[in-house]
């Protein structure tokens, strides 16, 4: 052999085992240069049905259960930890100990065993000084002192933590600190900690749940997208039970749904609403409903998590979650939120493009009695021509019908029917249509409550599903009625009148929710007593104010 050849096969001999420890460091590297959680994580967590009843076992058994039913193939393939794993106190050297009476043989063979089933392992930690459940957080102490954001985010990289859920109980706000201000500080130095550990790790951020009902709410919604992939903007879905398994939990879903639906502006690959946990399957929830949840939170592009005792799902619950056509609705790479057509006092409609040029339609039965629904491509924003036709896929039966003029459905109590369309070429590209709707402050948790129609009456009013609360979003940004007719700013107020290219009628949408007139700056104001019939007025655009913000068609 050559000496020249002899000494590079030295060299690359030498090389070898420094190129190859290095891979992991090199695949961890550019795993962060991917976008994290470019669709709605997927996975299970213990707490809707344990609460803190678990140990290691229980978790364990539930992760076989994913890939034993087949589960965690359809994508859910993430097993999370939730409040609880851990003691109250830190050890000597300030970090965290697993509960050796939940985890005997420590967390890290937990993660371990998790890995082994081709599975991903998430961890529940605290932005505040304890979790919910009073056991060690990791942020500052109370009155003040230093926080462990970074020292926790190392433990857990070296356990293979893939996942954090950092929930906001006990956060401490020093003396001239805004609550709002506090919470900000610590979920960026959670994000700081969790880059710097150089593992590609999924942050779900709590923040925004701890201000749902204040106006600080949409300021904190303007903010997690900068520091995580996903955040939980309101309150808990219905726990499980056990002394009262049946006990209906449906009404926390529609609430869960009635909050996420109104928020598509803050959702993008990559940053996500999380309405909380699918609850689907397990007690207190009927196959209706189930197939309701995962419908719903398939049109939002919600994570979809369950939690529930997976080895005990029922067959058809599995077949429910494990849809596979709905799981696709859900983890479309547009990452859209549900548009609402409609809302009447019995139905929802919902309306989504998809990223094939497909579209998705889902209709939901709110009532106690069946219902029958007639969707026509109109009311999507197709062309009204009698040549736009639809190729459909019902998507809990498998029906395909071709060509079809409108989408018919007998939808039973509770339950939600889901169709994935192909419009004709006739039909053309659907225009920006549905509801433009404001959120009310009502603390009665119901969808309906929860929201206010903007009408062509030139009002806004009780959402009754007709056709003067269909609007289209121009690309201009014209609010056009389903008369023909635009919004302008006139000197009255506003009013609605024939549509023309000026900036009265422009409207500008901001990430906040406000629709600023291009005219005269000032943002459209719904005016008078929240739960009464309110008129419309022009007046300055002030912060979160809740009779500013509205949530138009995606
Ligand atoms: C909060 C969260 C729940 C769960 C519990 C744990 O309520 O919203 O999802 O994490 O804390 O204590």
């Amino acid at each position: 052999m050559a000496p020249a050849k002899r000494s590079l096969i030295l060299v690359l001999c030498f090389l070898a085992p420094v190129l190859f420890s290095a891979v992991p460091w090199l695949r961890a590297a550019s795993g962060q240069g991917r976008l994290l959680a470019a669709t709605p994580p997927m996975g299970w967590n213990d707490w809707a049905h344990y609460q803190c009843g678990f140990t290691a076992q229980a978790i364990l058994s539930n992760a076989r259960a994913l890939v034993k039913t087949g589960l965690a193939a359809r994508g859910y393939n993430t097993v999370t930890i939730d409040d609880c794993w851990m003691l109250k106190d830190r050890n000597a050297s300030g970090n965290l100990q697993a509960d050796p009476q939940r985890f005997p043989q420590g967390m890290k063979a937990v993660a371990g065993a998790i890995h082994a089933l081709g599975l991903k392992f998430g961890i529940y930690e605290d932005a505040g000084s304890a979790t919910c459940g009073r056991f060690a957080g990791s942020g500052q102490p109370q009155g003040g002192g230093k926080d462990h954001f970074l020292k926790d985010a190392r433990l857990f990289a070296s356990w293979g933590v893939d996942y954090l859920k950092l929930d906001g109980c006990n956060v401490y706000a020093p003396p001239g600190s805004s609550q709002e201000a506090a919470y900000r500080k610590a979920y960026a130095a959670e994000s700081a900690a969790l880059k710097a550990v150089g593992r590609p790790i999924v942050f779900s951020e709590s923040a925004p749940a701890y201000f749902q009902g204040t106006p600080e709410w949409y300021d904190v919604l303007t903010w997690v997208r900068l520091y995580g992939q996903l955040w939980r903007e309101g309150s808990d879905m219905a726990n499980f039970n056990a002394g009262n398994p049946n006990r209906s939990r449906f009404r926390s879903v529609l609430w869960n749904y009635a909050y996420n639906l109104p928020l598509g502006r803050f959702q993008k690959p990559g940053n996500w609403n999380d309405a909380d946990f699918i609850i689907g399957g397990d007690g207190g929830m009927s196959l209706a409903e189930s197939r309701s949840q995962l419908a719903l939170w398939s049109m939002m592009s919600a994570p979809l998590i369950l939690s529930s005792d997976v080895g005990k799902l029922s067959p058809q619950a599995i077949a429910i979650l494990g849809n596979r056509a709905v799981i696709a609705i859900d983890q479309d790479p547009l990452g859209r939120m549900a548009t609402l057509v409609r809302r009447s006092p019995d139905v929802d409609v919902l309306f989504k493009a998809l990223a094939d040029g497909d579209d998705a339609v889902a209709a939901l039965d709110r009532s106690a009695a069946p219902v029958q629904v007639d969707l026509r491509p109109s009311e999507f924003g197709f062309a009204a021509n009698a040549a736009c036709r639809m190729d459909a896929r019902n998507l809990w039966t498998g029906a395909v019908q071709s060509a079809v003029a409108a989408l018919h459905a007998r939808i039973a109590a509770h339950d939600t029917a889901i169709w994935r369309i192909r419009p004709s070429a006739a039909c053309g590209r659907p225009a920006r249509k549905g509801t433009i709707v404001m959120t009310t402050t009502s603390r009665r948790r119901d969808v309906e409550d929860y929201t206010r129609c903007l009408s062509a009456a030139g009002r806004v009013e009780a959402c009754a599903g007709d056709a003067g609360e269909s609007w289209i979003v121009t690309p201009g940004g014209a609010l056009q009625s389903s008369d023909a007719r635009c919004l302008v700013a006139a000197k009255s107020g506003p009013v609605l009148a024939a549509c023309r290219p000026v900036p009265a009628q422009r409207w500008r949408y901001t990430l906040k929710g406000n629709l600023i007139n291009a005219a005269d700056r000032q943002c459209l104001t719904a005016a008078g007593p929240a739960r009464k019939t309110q008129s419309l007025k022009l007046q300055p655009c002030e912060d979160n104010q809740p009779n500013q913000i509205w949530s138009l068609p995606n």
